[in-house]
């Protein structure tokens, strides 16, 4: 098999929107790659739904440009994305089966893949059950099996966890990491860091509509890395750790160091000079700044 390289699923340049005094997304450029679970994380008001509104069509833009599948927006791409933006409107005295035939009839496609759907949110035993009878969980379940019908390429979830209970919350992301599993590209915008933690591969991160981070959540959770550590004489570890010109930071501590390494500088380069210089070390840690202490960072830097 060749190697096929990453397709950007969609582009999105300078995009600006306005409400009045309101600047809701400020001059936004991002990239999504086929395959990634791409997620807006940003505080309440940040820009997220509006960034979505319009990369969906419903909300005009005051500037800049996006573009889905490298082609202008088409009616043709639209069909190749799913959303689940809100509560949809079911009918609530019809089955399950029933609702997921009139989606399709709108979508103008078969009702073959209404089963695979359903199996898919894990709610085929209950089709034949009225909507109203669903739990919020359900519901939601089926708003995503909806979404689904017609095998989109892009799936756009707005805060699929909010109002759920704690095994409801469990129950969704697991589901959109299963749905990711099967090739479908994901935008998710969330307020919660934890959801694009557990869930996504990429982050942009938003404040007041403007850009203040994207990368590979991988990147975000390295990019600070605080090392601890002790060695039995204290004195030469500091002059040596002084000398060396690859730390941006020296923490003494009681009885150990908290150093900060330059970006590219490993452990590794660090431990290779020190034993150069004669020291052992009794004590190395990695510690890792949590996504969420960097996304308040990150937030307090700019406000
Ligand atoms: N139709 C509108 N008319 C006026 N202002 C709006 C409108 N829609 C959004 N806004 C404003 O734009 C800003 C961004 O709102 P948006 O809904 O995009 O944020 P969000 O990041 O999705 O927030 P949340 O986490 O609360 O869902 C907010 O200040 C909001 O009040
Ligand atoms: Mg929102």
């Amino acid at each position: 098999m060749q190697f096929k390289p990453l397709e950007k699923v969609l582009t999105i340049s300078g995009l600006d929107k306005r409400y009045g005094k309101i600047h809701a997304v400020n001059n936004l450029s991002l990239e999504v790659e086929q395959g990634s679970v791409f997620g807006i994380l940003g505080p309440n008001g940040s820009g997220k739904t509006t960034t979505l509104g319009i990369i969906l069509g419903v909300v005009n833009a005051n500037a800049g440009s996006f573009s889905w599948f490298h082609e202008s927006n088409s009616k043709q791409n639209r069909k190749r994305i799913g959303a689940i933006l809100e509560q949809p409107l079911f009918y609530p005295y019809l089955s399950a089966y029933r609702n997921l035939q009139i989606v399709a009839d709108i979508k103008g496609i078969s009702y073959d893949d209404i089963e695979r759907v359903l199996k898919t949110v894990e709610l085929w035993e209950r089709k034949d059950s009225k909507f109203r009878t669903y739990s919020y969980g359900m519901k939601q379940r089926l708003a995503i099996a909806s979404a689904l019908l017609g095998n989109p390429e892009v799936l756009i979830f707005d805060e699929p966890t909010n109002g759920l209970d704690p095994r409801g919350i469990a129950e969704i992301r697991e589901l959109i990491i299963q749905i990711a599993e099967q090739g479908i590209t994901i935008i998710l915008a969330s307020h919660l860091l934890d959801e694009v933690q557990k869930t996504c591969s990429h982050v942009v991160v938003l404040n007041k509509g403007q850009k203040l981070f994207e990368g590979t959540v991988n990147d975000v959770l390295n990019l600070s890395n605080t090392i601890e550590l002790s060695s039995n004489n204290l004195q030469i570890l500091e002059l040596a750790l002084k000398e060396f010109k690859n730390i941006t930071d020296i923490k003494p501590e009681k009885d150990r160091f908290l150093i900060t390494l330059a970006e590219g500088v490993t452990t590794t380069d660090l431990n290779t000079y020190l034993i150069s210089k004669g020291v052992v070390l009794s004590h190395l840690t990695m510690k890792k700044k949590s996504l969420e202490e960097q996304f308040l960072e990150l937030l307090s830097e700019k406000s």
